[in-house]
């Protein structure tokens, strides 16, 4: 029996590269913080990116992923805080590469992440959201996203090659599932980056609806140069620009996947946060 560490643990995953996970990580993050959650970003790529939009600069001794999910420092040592008060970070450097080559191989490799989270369950408790962002493959790195989570969010650009790939990811979610975590649960799939100027937009989308119908997320997140901006300020869009479209967009997505979450752990989140016992 699984005891799940926060309340609702979300992987951000596509093993296409560039198609927003952690633009949508940073941004739900924020816009969960906004409606009074408490969130736990954990930062599961080299590239260090999520860690990075959030204004986090890494000092060389500063404790990051990679010890963390080699068990060397305690959860305490390695979260820091973000410039949102409910909003702390588990950082990522490319010395996570290192860290991966160095569980490959070792039994059981695809849970050090749950495991490292197990042993912090107290802590944990704290916080309503753990968002997990994964980098571009299907790597050991992005399986221990997988294997800790309960739900995953896939987004998707609206052209021909990100819909090939998007077959392959969902067999593969499949198999996982199946084999590694029977818990995880598609939240669901989020056209990113949408441009009604281009032609294949409306075709790639209408491919997307009859293909994966309730699977994919109502909300659209429009191309916004502004969210292209925001991460070299180290701020999230509701703090960069405000009222952008993406900020709009942001918001919707955020309703919906705590309504999606919801739906799916039949749990209620910290707005009745008594009974949440976190088993499944
Ligand atoms: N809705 C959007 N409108 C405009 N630009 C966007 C939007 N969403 C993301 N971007 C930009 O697209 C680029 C890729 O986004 P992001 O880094 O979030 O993708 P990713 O899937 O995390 O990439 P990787 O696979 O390398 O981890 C970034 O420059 C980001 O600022
Ligand atoms: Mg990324």
């Amino acid at each position: 029996m699984v005891r799940w560490l926060a309340m609702f643990t979300l992987a951000l995953a596509n093993q296409k590269g560039g198609t927003g996970k952690t633009t949508v990580c940073v941004n739900v993050a924020a816009g969960l913080v906004r409606a009074n959650q408490r969130v736990l970003v954990i930062d599961l790529d080299p590239q260090g990116n999520a860690t990075v939009s959030l204004g986090l600069r890494v000092q060389p001794e500063q404790p990051t992923t990679a010890e963390f999910l080699l068990g060397q420092v305690r959860l305490e040592e390695v979260m820091v805080d973000s410039y949102l008060g409910d909003l702390s970070v588990i950082p990522a450097t490319p010395d996570l590469a290192h860290a991966e080559l160095e569980m490959a191989g070792q039994p059981k490799s695809q849970f050090f992440l749950r495991r490292a989270l197990q042993r912090y369950q107290e802590v944990l408790s704290g916080f309503d959201f753990l968002l997990i962002d994964c980098p571009p493959s299907l790597s050991l790195l992005t399986v221990n996203g997988l294997c800790a989570s309960q739900g995953v969010i896939v987004p998707v650009l609206c052209d021909y090659l990100s819909l090939e790939g998007l077959s392959h990811l969902l067999e593969t979610l499949e198999q996982l599932r199946r084999k590694l975590n029977p818990h995880l649960e598609i939240l669901g799939i989020l056209p990113n980056m949408v441009d009604y100027r281009l032609r294949l937009t409306e075709e790639s989308l209408q491919l997307l609806k009859e293909r994966f119908k309730d699977l994919l997320f109502q909300t659209e997140v429009r191309t916004c140069s502004r969210l292209r901006e925001s991460p070299s300020f180290g701020k999230a869009i509701f703090d960069y620009a405000r009222s952008s479209v993406a900020a709009e967009n942001y918001t919707s997505l955020v309703r919906e996947v705590r309504q999606r979450m919801k739906k799916l752990t039949g749990r209620t989140d910290s707005e009745g946060r008594e009974g949440v016992v976190s088993k499944k």
